[in-house]
Order: C-alpha cells, then sequence, then structure tokens
C-alpha cells in the first residue's frame, strides 16, 4: 500500500434523515427537528468548505414529502425561505452556487421566486456548489428524462438508435455535475428512498446511525476519513 495521499471526496450527496425522531425523543414538535437540521446543514456546508469537498447536494424536499400534513410542509417550506435568507452571505462568502434539482415548478411561488433570486445572484460562482433537491425523486428525474428523449426523438432531432447512457445523462436535471463520489444517509435507515438513483451508481456509501441535527463537523469528518480508507483499499480504478 502505498503513502500516497488520498483525494477526499469531491461530490458529497446527503439523505439528511432523523429530524422527526429526534424531535419525538425529546417531546417537541417535528418542526423543532427540522429547526434543528437546517442548523446542521448550515454547519456541513462549512465542514465542506474547510475539508475541501466542492459540491453538496441534500435531500431537503422529496416528491413523497408532499404527502406530509400540511403544517410539517408549510413549516418545511418557511424554513427554506429562512434559510435562504439567512445562509445567502454564506454562499457568497465562499463564492458558492446554489442550485435545485428536482421539480422546481411545484413549489409556492414565495419560495420558488426566493430560490431563483439566489440562484441568479451566486450563478458566476465557482469554488463550490450547494444542491438543494428538492421536489425530488429519483424517478421522476429518469421519467423527465425520457420524456425530453421521446419528445427530441419525435421532433427528428435524436435517432432512437442515438438513445445511449449519455443521451439519459445529457437529460437529467443537472447534467453538467459530477456523480456524486460519496453518498451518506443518516439516522440508521439503510435505503436509498428514491435519491439520485443514476447519479450513485459508482458511489460509495455510509449509512450513520447518528441523528441529522446531531449530525455535525465530527460525524462528517469521521465519514470523510472512512471514505479516503476505502479508496485507500480499493485503489482509484473504477
Ligand atoms: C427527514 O427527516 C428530513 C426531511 C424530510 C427534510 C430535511 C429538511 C431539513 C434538514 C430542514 C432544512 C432544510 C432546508 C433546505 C432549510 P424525517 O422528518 O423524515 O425524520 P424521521 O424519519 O425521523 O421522521
Amino acid at each position: 500500500m502505498s503513502d500516497e495521499k488520498v483525494a477526499g471526496p469531491r461530490h458529497v450527496a446527503i439523505i439528511m434523515d432523523g429530524n422527526g425522531r429526534w424531535a419525538k425523543a425529546r417531546h417537541r414538535p417535528r418542526l423543532f427537528g427540522h429547526r434543528e437540521g437546517a442548523e446542521s446543514l448550515r454547519v456541513i456546508l462549512e465542514a465542506c468548505r474547510k475539508h475541501g469537498v466542492e459540491i453538496l447536494t441534500v435531500y431537503a424536499f422529496s416528491t413523497e414529502n408532499w404527502g406530509r400534513p400540511k403544517d410539517e410542509v408549510d413549516g418545511l417550506m418557511r424554513l427554506l425561505k429562512e434559510f435562504l435568507k439567512k445562509d445567502e452571505k454564506e454562499l457568497h462568502k465562499h463564492e458558492t452556487r446554489l442550485r435545485v434539482t428536482g421539480r422546481l415548478g411545484d413549489l409556492p411561488a414565495d419560495v420558488q421566486a426566493e430560490l431563483r433570486r439566489v440562484m441568479a445572484a451566486t450563478e458566476k460562482y465557482t469554488k463550490g456548489q450547494l444542491v438543494l433537491a428538492l421536489s425530488y425523486g429519483g424517478r421522476a428525474e429518469l421519467a423527465d428524462a425520457a420524456r425530453r428523449i421521446a419528445e427530441d426523438v419525435a421532433a427528428g432531432r435524436l435517432a432512437p438508435e442515438a438513445v445511449d447512457e449519455q443521451a439519459i445523462a445529457e437529460r437529467l436535471y443537472l447534467p453538467d455535475v459530477p456523480d456524486p463520489d460519496l453518498m451518506i444517509r443518516t439516522s440508521g435507515e439503510v435505503r436509498l428512498s428514491n435519491f439520485l438513483l443514476w447519479e450513485v451508481s459508482y458511489s460509495e456509501f455510509i449509512f450513520t446511525p447518528v441523528p441529522w441535527p446531531e449530525f455535525r463537523e465530527e460525524a462528517f469528518v469521521a465519514c470523510l476519513e472512512e471514505y479516503s480508507r476505502r479508496s485507500r483499499r480499493y485503489g482509484g480504478h473504477e
């Protein structure tokens, strides 16, 4: 085994799970957990800048989450707006671009407007990216890509024989974002839950029991270390 320094992950994707259970264990409403979860997101974004992770993608709201009680959905949308307001300056400070993956048009108009404003204001930054998965589903993303392919074929812009992996990859929501190197899910569930189905084909997976509201820099660094142990063992041939 060589002593060569192993590069850390360039792109980390996180399923921020366990806010509800964490709050329930403290006899507090679920939104209390989501609020603390938003704080974890701040901390982890900062940790990404500190530890050289260029792209952070987080599962903030799934297509399935629309089925939660209205109070909770409204509360999450409010938290998202607060997050954008409070953290825009951090994005500027670290020259980090905000992006959204998912069906942005499903979100309430005021939330969409705020997202579009911050995305436009940070569009030119190239040091880092924060990708919020909002109204996101992996199957929905693939269905949307399939629809675009069908449209292109029907319009004569694409030959059926030319439909290959690249043709699909080019029609995903953010085709220029490289696939995640590392996917983390917090809070003990060992499932992908419709997150980035296509993009995590070759990612390393880490499932940690730590609930998202408690997932802070130390837990994140432990994941980065586990990732580098794995790439050292299997050596970057894939
Ligand atoms: C899963 O916890 C988490 C979510 C459905 C939403 C994630 C949202 C945040 C971290 C809030 C802040 C986000 C932004 C972008 C400001 P859960 O409720 O499914 O937890 P449970 O499995 O314990 O019930």
